[in-house]
Order: C-alpha cells, then sequence, then structure tokens
C-alpha cells in the first residue's frame, strides 16, 4: 500500500499521460504583481466563477422550466414552491446574474483605468468587450424566461428600443421577437438563445480570452512596483 494520498495518486496517474505539471508551471510564470494594484486583477476571476455558477444553476432550472407561452410561468411557479431547494437556486441564478455583471464591469473599468488594453492586449480587450456584451444578452433573454407581465413589457419595451436603430432596425425587432408581436415564439427563440446559442459562443470567446492572458502575462500598471508576486498554482 502507498502512503500517497488519492488526490497525489490521480496526479501522478493524469501527469504521466498529460503535461498538466509542465501547464500549470506554465501559469505559474504568469504572475500578478503584489502592490497597491493588486486586488483589480481579481475581478476577471470574480466573473469567471460567477458563470461556472450561472451554468450550474442554470442546469438544474433547466430540469423543471418549460419555455412554452402555456407552461413557463406555471414552471417557474413549480420550482419556486415544490421542487426541492428549487426557490434557492433560481435565487442564485438570480443574484449570480447580477453579481457576473458587475464584477465584469469592475473589470472593464479597471482594465481602462489601469491601461491594460495597450500594446499587446489589444485582443484581450476585444474579446473582453463582446464577453459584456453576450453577458448583457444573456441577462436580458434570461429575463423574459418567467413569462410575467414584467419580463414581458420589459422585452417589448427592449425591443422597440432595437428597433430605433437606423436601417435595419425594424429587421433587428423581428428576429429577435419572431415576428411583429411579443409571443410564445419570442420566448421560445429567447430560450434558444438563452441556453443553447449564448452559452456555446461563450465558452469560445472565454477560452480565447483566457488564452491570451496566460499566453501574455498580466499587465504592469504604469509606475506601480513589482514587489511581490503572486503566483497562479504554486507549484514552481
Ligand atoms: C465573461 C466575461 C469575462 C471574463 C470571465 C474575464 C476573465 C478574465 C480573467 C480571469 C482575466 C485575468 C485576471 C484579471 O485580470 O482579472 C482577465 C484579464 C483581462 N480581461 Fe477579462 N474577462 C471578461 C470580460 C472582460 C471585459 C468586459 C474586458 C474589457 C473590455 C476584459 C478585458 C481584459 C483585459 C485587458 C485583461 C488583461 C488584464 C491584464 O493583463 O492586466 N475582460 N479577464
Amino acid at each position: 500500500m502507498s502512503d500517497k494520498s488519492t488526490g497525489k495518486r490521480m496526479f501522478d496517474w493524469f501527469g504521466s499521460r498529460y503535461p498538466i505539471k509542465e501547464m500549470m508551471e506554465y501559469a505559474d510564470h504568469k504572475t500578478v504583481p503584489h502592490d497597491r494594484h493588486f486586488l483589480w486583477y481579481f475581478f476577471g476571476g470574480m466573473g469567471l466563477f460567477f458563470f461556472i455558477v450561472q451554468v450550474m444553476t442554470g442546469l438544474f432550472l433547466l430540469l423543471y422550466y418549460r419555455p412554452t407561452a402555456e407552461a413557463a410561468f406555471e414552471s417557474v411557479h413549480f420550482i419556486e414552491s415544490k421542487a426541492y431547494f428549487g426557490w434557492l437556486i433560481r435565487n442564485v441564478h438570480a443574484w449570480s446574474a447580477n453579481l457576473m455583471i458587475l464584477s465584469l464591469f469592475v473589470h472593464l473599468f479597471s482594465n481602462w483605468f489601469l491601461k491594460a488594453y495597450r500594446k499587446p492586449r489589444e485582443l484581450t480587450w476585444v474579446t473582453g468587450v463582446l464577453l459584456l456584451f453576450i453577458s448583457m444578452g444573456f441577462g436580458f433573454s434570461g429575463y423574459l424566461l418567467p413569462w410575467n407581465k414584467l419580463s414581458f413589457f420589459a422585452t417589448k419595451v427592449g425591443t422597440e428600443m432595437a428597433a430605433s436603430v437606423p436601417f435595419i432596425g425594424e429587421f433587428i425587432l423581428v428576429f429577435l421577437r419572431g415576428g411583429e408581436d411579443v409571443t410564445g415564439a419570442t420566448l421560445t427563440r429567447f430560450f434558444g438563445f438563452h441556453v443553447a446559442v449564448l452559452p456555446m459562443i461563450t465558452a469560445v470567446l472565454l477560452v480565447v480570452h483566457v488564452y491570451f492572458v496566460q499566453a501574455q502575462g498580466m499587465s504592469m500598471p504604469i509606475g506601480a512596483k513589482k514587489g511581490r508576486e503572486i503566483k497562479f498554482f504554486g507549484m514552481s
């Protein structure tokens, strides 16, 4: 019987087949400067954390939610009142959605004020902006899903705003609503955006965004002292 822990044995098993240790050591070379700016470097990771919470709670909500005009409102009522811990899962999903958007705005503004967008991180910024737009798309499409009065009118007004875009406004409105008005077709469409289209685009952009950060390391704000550095995994 070896005296190694199960975790260590699993790590060795994978490590002898895949370059996990090397990847972790590589990540460790990309350190965060530990000076008065360093708290701002947490917010991208916080956005990522809340996104993962959204995926997990969203999958649980999917077990009971039904995306049709006839059944949606009732199914949300069922989640709130009958499904085990449904009220908790639904509330965590709603809170984490708000906290995710908040983290991302702090992330955007801190990158802006610390000038992290400068060469060579232009594309990290661009993929970030796309991720923020998509995150707001998650919020907008998710808001309709409970299919109550508030969500119905929010979607009506929101899609009307889209219609004021010059030239293609009317097209966007019909595309979003799945017709002239907000109906069951809009609900089914928004559900598709919320649980399939947007998550797929997000997954791709996230991998690219985080890869860019790993490949280039963290930026150094102008005038920052390098000071002590914090490692990603503490391997090397
Ligand atoms: C779902 C949305 C997003 C996630 C999950 C995310 C995640 C991350 C993570 C984990 C980092 C490394 C740690 C950090 O600097 O905080 C990072 C860095 C960065 N992000 Fe984001 N991000 C998102 C959106 C954005 C947005 C909206 C912007 C700006 C428009 C942006 C621009 C950047 C830049 C420029 C860096 C490099 C920072 C540096 O090197 O100092 N990201 N992102």
